[in-house]
């Protein structure tokens, strides 16, 4: 990550001077030459989440995903309306966000191709995927009961948000084509971090310790080292 930023930079990085000054290499580097692609799936890189939700009969269910983000108390995630997590969490309003690191990449990817949907719908099925009630134990992960929702949160996963839906919003139909997912607001109500990735005697979480497992373009990776620090960073 360092060296292909390096390159990427002209083979000089931009320097950390002081606390809150970042000096620009002089004189700027080459700015590479753009060409007019279509790729067929847009993941730039994002961090990989796992969401927790129940369903009807109150089974616990797991759904990867990558289209969330955050902003204040708010979450925005993309989700599939044929996933039973989507159907889950629109129907009960509420759901855990875990936010893995790259040593649960080998859970992730053995949760990728299940459904909790039984039957499985004919479009997943021809990609390949299978129903799968127990997500919890192909994933070799922990429940632990949450505190304001129903869904049991992941032990193993670092950050695990407890949030309640606030608004649906089923994404826009154009040219005659329904892309078939819903936006969904959700506030977070309950932050979970284990102890080792919080500064110790503070409600930060130490950026030395956390490392999202990111998903870039279908493969995962881990964050390199830190580049700079912004200027409002409070740690
Ligand atoms: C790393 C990763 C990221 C994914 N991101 C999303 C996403 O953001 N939104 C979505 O609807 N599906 C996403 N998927 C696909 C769902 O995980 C998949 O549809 C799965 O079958 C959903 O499970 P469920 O039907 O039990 O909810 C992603 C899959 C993987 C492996």
């Amino acid at each position: 990550m360092i060296r292909r930023a390096t390159k990427r930079f002209g083979g000089k990085l931009p320097r950390v001077e002081a606390m809150h000054s970042i000096v620009l290499p002089n004189p700027p580097p080459r700015v590479p030459s753009s060409v007019e692609v279509c790729p067929s799936i847009l993941y730039f890189g994002t961090p990989v989440a796992l969401i927790s939700t129940l369903n009807l009969e109150g089974a616990a269910n797991l759904s990867p995903m990558s289209s969330v983000w955050a902003l204040a108390d708010r979450l925005v995630l993309g989700l599939a309306q044929a996933s039973q997590g989507c159907e889950n969490f629109v129907r009960s309003g509420e759901a855990v966000i875990n936010l893995p690191g790259p040593d649960q990449c080998v859970a992730v990817e053995a949760l990728a191709p299940t459904t909790g949907r039984f039957p499985v719908p004919g479009h997943k099925r021809d990609m390949g995927y299978r129903h799968e009630g127990d997500k919890f134990a192909l994933a070799k992960f922990t429940p632990l009961a949450s505190r304001f929702v129903g869904p049991p949160r992941i032990a193993e996963c670092p950050l695990q948000l407890e949030v309640r839906l606030l608004a649906a919003h089923g994404a826009s139909v154009v040219d005659g084509a329904d892309p078939g997912f819903l936006l969904l607001e959700a506030k977070v109500l309950q932050v979970h971090a284990h102890q080792d990735i919080v500064l110790p005697g503070s409600q930060h979480i130490d950026t030395q310790q956390w490392s999202p497992l990111l998903y870039v373009f279908r493969h995962y990776f881990a964050t390199g080292g830190r580049l700079g620090r912004n200027f409002r960073a409070e740690t």
